[in-house]
């Protein structure tokens, strides 16, 4: 079993639904035994919340899904509980490594890099301040990017950047 902890900023908008597609991806590839999901945030500003009401419905609109995951910190002891850290912009992934503890077992990578289509991008961009068109582009982003990343997981062919 290979666990995978989708991280962002506010744990409302991006890693939320990062984890969801990647779980439903697992899913219906039969692969509930290989790997487990779970996401966290590295700010504590919503704590608690459910994903943001705009990702949820775009969520149930272009994957039926119904996102439940309530929002968590990021926290050292992430890098000991997880095998990888999928980061979704370059600030998270710094953010990430000042809380590296000593015996990390995570690999840490950017989400962005398993973009099919376009390459030489490094972010997720961050929908919050955005409208309908840039959650509706995010939930296409990140549904190709976790498909792509399940596919190398199962190759066995990812890129480290930590
Ligand atoms: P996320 O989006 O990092 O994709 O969950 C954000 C959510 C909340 C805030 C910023 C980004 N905020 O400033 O509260």
């Amino acid at each position: 079993m290979q666990s995978v902890l989708f991280v962002c900023l506010g744990n409302i908008c991006r890693s939320p639904l990062a984890e969801a597609l990647f779980v439903k991806h697992v899913n219906e590839q039969n692969l509930t035994k290989k790997f487990s999901a779970d996401s966290a945030g590295t700010a504590a500003y919503h704590l608690g919340e459910l994903a943001d009401k705009r990702t949820r419905a775009m969520a149930l609109k272009l994957s039926n899904l119904n996102l439940t995951h309530k929002a968590r910190q990021f926290e050292s002891n992430d890098f000991i509980a997880f095998d990888f850290i999928v980061a979704m912009d370059k600030t998270n992934f710094q953010n990430i490594m000042k809380l590296k503890p000593e015996n990390a077992k995570a690999k840490v990578l950017l989400m962005r890099h398993y973009d099919s289509m376009i390459q030489n991008e490094d972010a997720i961009p961050d929908p919050y301040y955005g409208n309908e068109n840039d959650f509706e582009k995010v939930h296409h982003l990140l549904n190709d990017c976790t498909k792509s990343f399940l596919k190398e997981l199962m190759r066995n062919n990812i890129r480290i950047i930590s």
